[in-house]
């Protein structure tokens, strides 16, 4: 494992060294802080810039507090903690990270703000410096236009809590070196992440893959005789580590809905948000930072019922229903069809896709990955399910064109030896 206090990046590629003595991130919010405490513990100096002084340093408040949890724990030691703060400053502008060597922006998710921040910060920083965006959604190649090194520029997407979550995408842009994707993924791995090379598209990998799943378990809500609980207790127990409504609290409704609105202008009907989805938000239940979403939650409790029931109706006379029986098989081929799509439009590997849904989503590592569990169910079987869903539920389940190739290739999945990975016959028979 590269640790240290500076990290020689790509010697062994035989591409230029690139040397990170010192990184800046721009934003100190929730993921800049987050992206700072990461930073510091594999032991680089951080620089935590906002647009004030008070904001820059309730940043490194919140580093302090994610060092205190851990010490809390018996994690880390109090001395420890201290030694790590030593290599967190604050800074009240972005001038203050004029000599970082890599900077990961992390702003709020506007896109004429990121423009602005990366053109200041282009003038800021040395020629050799790379500017990386957090961005979720925003187009790194649009990003990359505001400066004059779209070479430099990549994303580098962390997930929330980072301190916890062991996934990073890569995402390089239209213009960006490879020698760039190379520094940033030497450098990820320095930090103890697992970085994942996505190719850039809306939503990048994860959240493409996990919006229609979540959807889907909205639209089963929508139309189903089942409620949120049993969902929820059903894709725990498929091994989810928590259920998509409880999920969907956490992240925010209305943070669910602009990213699936932001999926449907990209791709299409497939991922149309789930009517319910948008009377949830409408009606403020937006999750547990209102108190109130798929659940109740602190003072306002028992409103859920009254009001599922209600949104329901309105949704029904408005859209019409169409009954169906639960299955969980339904989010899931939803999100199982997204990956499918997505390793044929080449934004990763198979075995990236997997890992990546695995570091990214708690998928269950026993099952692999959702193209693993479509090698595992048999790529025939997710074939002729996805075909009556199409007929059943809507054209959103067109199933992918590269499952009818398997299929009729006799690549049908862990039974045959050979779908989206192959398999040892001999390994699979001593199983
Ligand atoms: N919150 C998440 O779960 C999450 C997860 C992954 C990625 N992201 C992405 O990370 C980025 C930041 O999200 P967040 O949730 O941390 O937002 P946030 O609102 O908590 O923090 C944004 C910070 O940027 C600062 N800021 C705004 N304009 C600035 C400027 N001109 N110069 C310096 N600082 C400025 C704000 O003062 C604020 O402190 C977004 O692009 C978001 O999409 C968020």
């Amino acid at each position: 494992m590269r640790n240290g206090a500076a990290w020689q990046l790509n010697t062994q590629l035989g591409g230029d060294a690139m040397y990170i003595y010192k990184v800046g991130v721009a934003g100190a919010g929730t993921m800049g802080a987050q992206i700072a405490q990461v930073v510091s513990f594999a032991g680089l100096p951080v620089v935590l810039a906002d647009r004030d002084e008070s904001l820059a340093r309730r940043g490194v408040d919140t580093v302090r507090a994610i060092y205190q949890a851990r010490v809390a724990k018996g994690k880390m030691t109090p001395e420890q903690l201290e030694e790590k703060m030593l290599l967190v400053t604050a800074s009240p502008n972005l001038d203050g990270l004029h000599d970082a060597d890599l900077i990961i922006e992390a702003v709020s998710e506007e896109l004429p703000l990121k423009q602005r921040v990366f053109r200041e910060l282009d003038r800021i920083c040395s020629r050799s410096a790379i500017l990386a965006s957090n961005t979720s959604a925003l187009s790194i190649s649009a990003i990359a236009s505001a400066t004059t090194r779209p070479g430099k520029v990549i994303g580098l997407h962390f997930f929330n809590p980072a301190y916890a979550m062991p996934l990073v995408e890569v995402i390089p842009g239209l213009g960006t070196d490879p020698q760039t994707v190379d520094d940033v993924v030497g450098f990820s791995e320095s930090l103890r992440k697992q970085p994942v090379i996505v190719k850039e598209c809306a939503g990048f990998l994860v959240n493409r893959l996990l919006s229609p799943y979540l959807n889907e378990a909205v639209w089963c809500l929508q139309d189903g005789d089942v409620s949120i609980k049993e969902i929820d207790q059903d894709m725990v127990a498929f091994g989810m580590p928590v259920g998509p409504f409880a999920l969907l609290d956490t992240v925010g409704l209305d943070i669910a809905l602009d990213v699936a609105r932001i999926l449907h202008r990209s791709y299409g009907p497939r991922m149309a948000p789930a009517p319910l989805l948008e009377a949830f938000v409408k009606a403020g239940r937006i999750g547990i930072k209102t108190g109130k979403g798929f659940y109740d939650y602190g003072v306002e409790k028992d409103s859920l019922d009254g009001d599922l029931e209600r949104l329901r109706t309105q949704v029904w006379q408005l859209s019409g229903r169409q009954p169906t029986k639960w299955s969980r098989l339904r989010p899931l081929l939803a999100m199982v069809n997204e990956a499918v799509i997505a390793l044929q439009e080449g934004v990763a590997s198979a075995r990236d896709i997997d890992l990546a849904m695995a570091a990214g989503t708690g998928f269950p590592s026993e099952k692999g990955g959702p193209l693993h569990l479509a090698d595992h169910i048999g790529i025939d079987h997710v074939l002729q399910e996805l075909d009556e869903l199409q007929e059943r539920v809507g054209i959103r389940f067109w199933p992918a064109p590269m499952l009818r190739r398997l299929v009729d290739a006799g690549f049908t999945g862990q039974a045959a030896g050979r779908g989206f990975f192959s398999y040892d016959p001999i390994m699979a028979r001593m199983r």
